[in-house]
């Protein structure tokens, strides 16, 4: 699995599956850029990565200046991983302000920065989306609603780029992690508002598994699968991307 040659971003790439893209693709070959919202984010993930090179961009998803002159730097690569969680809990019970929130950094930004980025890729023939979905895309959880909302979104935009650009050479996919053990999933734990955060630590998959999945995803042996919405668990990917079985 080789990567060599190709420049990717991974959005929210300072801690769980974002950071471990990060050293997924770096170890496949890809010179890999990385976001996070603090200098200290950037230092904290540089820690974790040691050895592994990777540069990290101060940047927040909604800052849409920010983001644009990031992607001016023209990727090969780009994978939508930042999302919040939050709000959690039922309609009465959250703002809307808080659901705005929600839909901007897990849908709107990602609309934006697809659009600066599809708008090179395009231009130099080719390049490679990964959208991070969720089963809440397709599922509803209660507490959930923002997110669930934002994700089945984030779907349609997936199948909508490649209805629009696959044959500029564009490759985009939806991909659906799992069941992490990431900050997300403590957050979700502690509500305890959806049979999601009922299931224990102890049964939820390391990121490195989605990872390495992400990483398959951006090499050619996936291109079929483009324009698709995946998901981990399918026992067909895990095979073609290297990762063992599940019971
Ligand atoms: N964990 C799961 O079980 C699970 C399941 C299904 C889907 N997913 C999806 O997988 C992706 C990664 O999730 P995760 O579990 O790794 O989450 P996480 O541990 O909560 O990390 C989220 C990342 O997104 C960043 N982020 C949040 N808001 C941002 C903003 N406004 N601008 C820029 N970055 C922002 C965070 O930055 P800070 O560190 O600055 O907050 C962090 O780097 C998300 O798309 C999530 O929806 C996760």
């Amino acid at each position: 699995m080789t990567l060599s040659g190709k420049i990717a971003l991974v959005t929210g790439g300072n801690r769980g599956i974002g950071l471990a893209t990060v050293r997924a693709l770096a170890k496949a070959g890809a010179t890999v850029h990385f976001t996070a919202r603090s200098a200290a984010n950037i230092a904290a993930a540089q820690r974790e990565l040691g050895d592994i090179p990777a540069t990290g961009h101060l940047a927040n998803m909604t800052d849409r200046i920010a983001m644009a002159t990031l992607l001016d730097q023209n990727f090969d690569i780009l994978v939508n991983n930042a999302a919040v969680i939050a709000p959690i809990g039922r309609i009465l019970d959250i703002s809307a302000e808080d659901w705005a929130h929600s839909i901007d950094v897990n849908l709107t930004s990602v609309f934006h920065a697809t659009q600066r980025a599809l708008a090179h890729m395009v231009a130099k023939g080719g390049g490679t989306i990964v959208n991070i979905s969720s089963g809440a895309a397709h599922r509803p959880q209660e507490g959930w609603s923002a997110y669930c909302a934002g994700k089945a979104g984030l779907a349609m935009l997936t199948r909508s780029v490649h209805l629009e650009y696959v044959d500029q050479g564009i490759r985009i996919f939806g991909f659906a992690p799992g069941v992490v053990d990431t900050d997300m999933q403590v957050a979700i734990r502690a509500s305890g508002i959806n049979p999601v955060s009922k299931i224990p630590r102890e049964n939820l998959a390391p990121a490195q598994e989605p990872a390495q999945a992400i990483a398959w995803l951006c090499t050619p042996a996936a291109d079929t699968l483009a324009g698709q919405e995946l998901d981990v668990r399918s026992p067909d990917l895990r095979a073609a991307a290297g990762l063992p079985q599940l019971d």
